[in-house]
Order: C-alpha cells, then sequence, then structure tokens
C-alpha cells in the first residue's frame, strides 16, 4: 500500500518558562479574601489566577488543503463541496461498508484483540506520572483555517498523524458516540472533534484521582465530549484536554483552567456550530464504557452552567 500520511508543516515556538515556577505569586482577583490566614495554601490561594501557564503557539497550517493522498476520497476531495459532513453522508459511508465502526477496525484499534491493550494500559513507572505543582499547563493553538475540511477516509485505508498530539486532521465517517471508552483512537474522536465536542485524553499511567477530577468536571459541564486514556501524552503533562486546532496539557488538574478551556472551545470544531446531532444515527461504539448523560440539552445550549455562581 503506497499510503502517505497527512503532512502539515508545523513551526512550534515554545515559550519556554522556567519550570519551576507557578508557585509564584499570581495576581489575586478583585474580591480578595484577605483573611487572617498566615500559613502556605494549597495548592494556591483563593481565587489565585495563574497567569504562568505557558502558551506553546501558533501553527501555521498554511498548507493544510495539500494532501498527499493519491487514493479515492470519500465521500469526494476537500473543496469540492461544503456539506460534506452531513448524517446523508454518514449513512451513505455506514450503507457502502465504507467504514459500519465493526469490520476492519482493528485497522485503529480493536477492542477484543489482546494485542492492542497496550493502548489502555500502565507499562510505565508511576511515579514518573505524578502531579507536580511545579509544572505548569501548556496550551497550544494552532492555527487552522476556518475553510479546512479534514479528508474523512474509509475504514481500508490507513490514517496517520505527523502531530505527536494531533488536534485537527482526516477521520473516519462514522462518529463515535459520546462517553468515556476503554480506549478510542484518534481516527475517531478527530472526528468529535470536528463536531465541536471536548476530549479528555489522559496517560493510562496518569494519578487515578487527577483523571476522576478531570472527568468529573467535563461530564458535568457538557454532553458532547470522550474521555479516552492515550499514549500520545507525555510523564510531564500526562493529562490534556482538546478541542480542534488546541490543546491545554496539565500535569496538576487546574479547574477553573480546565472548565474556561472547556467554555471557550466547546461547539466550535468545523461541524460544531451548524450540525444537529443525530443520536439515532448508526455510531461507532466499540470499547465504549459509559455513554455521555445530557446535561442540559444535546446541543448543549449551555455549556458548564452549573458551574455558574
Ligand atoms: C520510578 O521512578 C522513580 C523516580 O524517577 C524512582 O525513584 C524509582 O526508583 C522508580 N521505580 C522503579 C520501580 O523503577
Ligand atoms: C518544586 O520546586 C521547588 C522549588 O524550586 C522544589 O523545592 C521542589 O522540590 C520541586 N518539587 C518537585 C516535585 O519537583
Ligand atoms: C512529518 O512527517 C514527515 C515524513 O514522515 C517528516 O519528514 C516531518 O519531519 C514530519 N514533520 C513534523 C513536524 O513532525
Ligand atoms: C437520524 O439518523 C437515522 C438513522 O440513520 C435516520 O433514519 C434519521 O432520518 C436521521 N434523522 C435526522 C433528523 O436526520
Amino acid at each position: 500500500m503506497m499510503i502517505k500520511s497527512f503532512i502539515f508543516i508545523f513551526i512550534l515556538h515554545f515559550v519556554i518558562h522556567n519550570e519551576c515556577k507557578v508557585h509564584k505569586k499570581g495576581s489575586l482577583r478583585e474580591n480578595e479574601i484577605n483573611a487572617n490566614w498566615k500559613g502556605l495554601w494549597f495548592p494556591k490561594p483563593p481565587n489565585y489566577y495563574d497567569d504562568s501557564i505557558e502558551t506553546a503557539n501558533v501553527a501555521s497550517a498554511a498548507n493544510t488543503n495539500k494532501d498527499s493522498w493519491q487514493g479515492p476520497w470519500f465521500p469526494h476531495p476537500p473543496g469540492k463541496s461544503s456539506d460534506v459532513f452531513t448524517e446523508k453522508s454518514d449513512d451513505f459511508a455506514y450503507a457502502n461498508k465504507c467504514d459500519n465502526g465493526k469490520q476492519n477496525i482493528a485497522i485503529d484499534f480493536d477492542p477484543e484483540d489482546k494485542r492492542h491493550s497496550y493502548n489502555f494500559l500502565c507499562f510505565g513507572n508511576r511515579t514518573e506520572y505524578e502531579p507536580n505543582f511545579n509544572t505548569s499547563s501548556l496550551l497550544i493553538e494552532y492555527f487552522v483555517p476556518a475553510a479546512y475540511q479534514p479528508p474523512v477516509k474509509c475504514i481500508s485505508e490507513r490514517i496517520d498523524y505527523n502531530e505527536t498530539l494531533p488536534t485537527f486532521g482526516p477521520y473516519r465517517p462514522l462518529a463515535p458516540k459520546f462517553g468515556a471508552y476503554k480506549y478510542l483512537p484518534p481516527q475517531r474522536w478527530l472526528r468529535s472533534l470536528a463536531d465541536g465536542a471536548i476530549v479528555f485524553l489522559y496517560h493510562p499511567c496518569a494519578f487515578s484521582g487527577q483523571i476522576k477530577q478531570l472527568q468529573n468536571t467535563l461530564q458535568g459541564c457538557l454532553y458532547r465530549h470522550i474521555i479516552s486514556p492515550s499514549l500520545l501524552l507525555t510523564a510531564e503533562r500526562p493529562l490534556a484536554l482538546l478541542a480542534w486546532g488546541k490543546c491545554l496539557q496539565m500535569s496538576v488538574v487546574d479547574d477553573s483552567r480546565a472548565v474556561q478551556f472547556i467554555k471557550d472551545n466547546a461547539k466550535l470544531g468545523i461541524n460544531g456550530k451548524q450540525q444537529k446531532l443525530n443520536l439515532s444515527a448508526h455510531l461507532y461504539d466499540a470499547g465504549l464504557l459509559t455513554e455521555s448523560h445530557l446535561v442540559t440539552d444535546e446541543q448543549d445550549s449551555e455549556v458548564c452552567g452549573y458551574k455558574e455562581m
């Protein structure tokens, strides 16, 4: 097979910070709690605003429409038509055995295949994945042109990503159900990102208390979410929230930062605004542990509403 991966050229400028800066004093917000407390705050004072977040910006995705792909397109090449992502095309894919979410899925991941279990098991030294308050969050934003339409490829074709942690790019036609998975491959959750979902990835060696905390926050914020372990994360920052073209990687869960990220980026993607979700459509659910619950309604008309005072 002469299948070339989808190639982007990125220039990442990492704003290098001294890694030991999260504990430095952040600015306190208006209604400062000027309590008489003279001791130490853990992990930080109330109303503390951590402005030491590192931002690694901004990749140029100028070449995003130049896919090196030489094979057939499904349903048609990018730029050919703008309504690529209708339910009709999903049903077309399903009906035409392009991708029914069951056959040949092992090309990405097969939950029935024991050899694929390495995707969700921890073989590392857990100590190295422990939360470290000295490691600040890392927000990476890629510039993805609004007109960019990712290739949608049938299950017969490999999809490889150049990025270590892809936040946009080609995916499978059949969208996954929203919810928590034993493991969901990137070829599926990239579709969810395009649909405006927030994806929470954690390294299988990450601290379970931290995973649980971020999971609870996300599940309370919106229906449109995916939760999965992933080996794409590092020991330094084994937790990440993803949106279309963006990711926030963390060593320690910062709840207010996470909520802000979710509110800012939910329902964007390329389909997030226009597409109404069809819950009775055929969906991928291999490896699904728990399906997502509605928070407000199917369209998530309010995001993280419970966090409002
Ligand atoms: C795990 O890593 C820590 C810190 O790097 C080290 O002190 C410890 O010995 C390692 N444990 C094992 C079993 O390798
Ligand atoms: C965090 O930084 C402080 C001050 O630099 C240092 O004393 C401490 O050992 C560091 N903790 C970890 C877990 O790296
Ligand atoms: C993308 O992949 C190509 C070929 O596999 C490689 O030459 C290139 O360095 C990669 N780019 C990045 C940014 O990783
Ligand atoms: C939702 O999907 C189902 C199954 O594919 C289809 O029969 C139905 O017409 C779709 N509904 C809408 C509103 O598109």
